[in-house]
């Protein structure tokens, strides 16, 4: 086994697939383009996701390679531990209906083999075991060719496992796209198995997966049904800390020379005495959380297509979550203040030459976090005075609990967190009503979801869902800004999240209140008619000629989608689109701002009121 770089990795894995005829494409932003189901870029596939679809063709061919930056913070409670990391490089090849199973998996296995240095023998491999009975609707036949691929190599039957599809079909959860079954790659770390039921999948730490090829031949439509795709693509990831980790033999992704600098400053900044106070776990876990969330939070807050800052929000909520938390545990370290700032610049200085983005924007970032430490520190501030105020009034009373109404109290209204109460409470020798806590937040939730702007039938549908509706909402706003504004009001650019679309086009000065309010008499017009949107295939010269509107700015390939919505709209577009128009309930404008010079921004929400 070699003992490469994280940089060394990057250029030894471009290289390589270079020499299998693969165009080297830069890394899209961390922060999604075109793709509305995600927040952050969670996998290489997602900015390639209109390629794979077969709606437009890649200007630099069919064969990609590239390093995408990902963010998946879905499991961000489970930071700290050995393995979980919100932030991660995946370096990937793609086959644009190119290549398939047999080049795939060949070359992975080349390049483990003899460019990383990996003995076959500490490969296990696993693939999809196929699902349903044949004959039948949703029947998937097993992968066996994947399995006589790997038996080709060399790879024994007894390390090839075959499983179900929560292991090995790939498909962004709960959304629509291109998705199907994959073969993983694991490194068997040598460690014992911790049970009889040890196997590739098992987080006790003996297999390690590395690598991934996903054999995209489905498209999850919008009823989340699998259709065959008609085209077969392949998507790879293979992961930089965990590869890095397990050719260095290190125990995890923190003690490799990655987060060797990251790891160093916080150890630089904490004070001995806060660290001898904690055990050795607490501290152990401290640390990791604050250089996970700090890398993470640099990269999104440097990203080149920016806008992501601390809110309450979606994308902004997640940042101001993974900044917060990273805070919360440098107060336990006994870290003082301007601590995000000294992580931010640690982190641009290890990866500003792979990255150029991170020195470009490091002054922004500097005052961002600035700004979001300082408001932070501040809530802590008054949470921790309400919460002595608290305490003492106990004492006075010879109480030692704090009920969960006044938890839920110090948190709601104070914005202290539950964890500092708890905390604080230990040192105190006070118990807090933890149960009770959880109860008053789980009612409070409750409530905000059943009143909040109506909405939503009660976060009763899942995001794809109503990410799907506000897609086909986005045409019909469009189409009605043509028609109150007329032709030049071209769509610019369009961004949807779960609670709402978000439309940029040309016009020049602010909208009447006439103007807005004939925009939404139009559209739900139309959806109180329940017209139908129909999709077909066709080709761009066609879909022009057609009178539709074309929006990506890149080169479509032959055949496009196009989507048409009874005489009202016709636009080439991925969809995913609903089926009727009625399945979007109502329509309305929530704001209608500037956006740029010539550019006006609508925030627009749909519900079943
Ligand atoms: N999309 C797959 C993954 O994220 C392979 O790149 O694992």
């Amino acid at each position: 086994m070699k003992n490469l770089t994280a940089d060394e990795l990057r250029e030894t894995y471009l290289k390589f697939f270079e020499s299998k005829g693969h165009a080297i494409i830069p890394g899209a932003s961390v922060i999604p383009e075109n793709d509305p189901t995600v927040l952050f870029t969670t996998a290489g596939m997602h900015p390639l996701v209109p390629y794979l679809m077969g709606a437009m063709e890649h200007p630099a061919g069919t064969r990609l390679t590239d390093v995408q930056k990902c963010v998946r913070t879905g499991d961000i409670d489970e930071v700290g531990d050995a393995a979980h990391l919100t932030f991660f490089e995946m370096l990937g090849n793609w086959s644009l209906n190119d290549y398939f199973k047999k080049e795939a998996i060949s070359w992975s296995f080349e390049f483990l083999t003899t460019k990383l240095g990996f003995s076959p023998d500490q490969l296990s491999v696993t693939v999809f075991r196929g699902e349903g009975k044949e004959g039948e609707p949703g029947y998937i036949p097993a992968d066996e060719e994947a399995v006589a691929i790997w038996k080709s190599l060399g790879i024994p039957d007894e390390r090839i496992y075959r499983l179900p599809r929560e292991d090995n079909w790939w498909g962004p959860a709960g959304t629509t796209g291109p998705c199907g079954p994959d073969t993983e790659m694991f490194i068997d770390t040598g460690r014992p198995k911790c049970g009889p039921d040890c196997r590739p999948g098992c987080h006790c730490g003996k297999f390690v997966e590395i690598w991934n090829d996903v054999f995209m031949q489905y498209n999850k439509n919008a009823e989340g049904k699998f259709e065959p795709l008609g085209r077969h693509n392949v998507d790879t990831g293979m992961g930089v800390e965990r590869t890095i980790c397990m050719m260095s033999g290190a125990p995890t992704v923190y003690d490799t020379e990655i987060f060797a600098p990251i790891m160093a400053k916080i150890d630089e900044l904490s004070s001995p005495e806060a660290v001898a106070a904690l055990s050795a776990d607490e501290a152990l876990k401290a640390r990791r959380v604050i250089a996970d969330h700090m890398r993470t939070a640099t990269f999104i807050l440097c990203d080149p297509k920016g806008g992501v800052k601390p809110g309450n929000v979606g994308a902004n909520y997640v940042l101001r979550r993974l900044i917060r938390r990273a805070i919360r545990y440098s107060r336990m370290l006994g870290i003082g203040e301007g601590f995000t700032v000294k992580m931010a610049e640690t982190v641009c200085a290890k990866y500003k030459h792979v990255y150029p983005e991170l020195a470009a924007n490091l002054e922004t970032c500097r005052n961002d976090l600035a700004q979001e430490e300082k408001r932070f520190n501040a809530t802590l501030d008054k949470g921790e005075a309400m919460y002595n105020k608290v305490a003492e009034q106990l004492k006075a009373h010879g109480q030692s609990q704090i009920s969960g109404k006044t938890a839920f109290k110090l948190y709601d209204t104070f914005g202290f967190p539950i964890e500092l109460t708890l905390e604080m409470a230990a040192k105190d020798g006070l118990t807090v009503d933890k149960d009770g806590f959880d109860e008053a937040n789980r009612k409070h939730q409750e409530l905000s979801r059943t009143t909040s702007a109506g909405s939503f039938k009660a976060g009763l549908q899942d995001n794809s869902e109503v990410v799907t509706r506000l897609h086909t909402a986005t045409h019909l706003l469009h189409a009605a800004l043509h028609k109150v504004l007329g032709p030049t009001a071209n769509q610019k650019g369009s961004n949807i999240t779960a609670e709402r679309l978000r439309f940029d086009f040309a016009w020049p000065q602010k909208m009447t209140d006439e103007q807005k309010a004939e925009v939404e008499k139009l559209v739900n017009g139309w959806i109180e008619q329940g017209i139908e949107v129909t999709k077909k295939m066709t080709t761009v010269e066609e879909a022009k000629a057609e009178g539709a509107m074309a929006l990506f700015g890149a080169k479509y390939g032959d055949q496009v989608s196009l989507y048409t919505i009874g005489d009202v709209s016709k636009e080439i577009c991925c969809g995913p689109h609903v089926q009727n128009t009625k399945e979007l309930g109502s329509f309305k404008i929530k704001k209608e701002e500037a956006s740029s010079a010539g550019v006006r921004r609508i925030k627009a929400v749909i519900g079943n009121m």
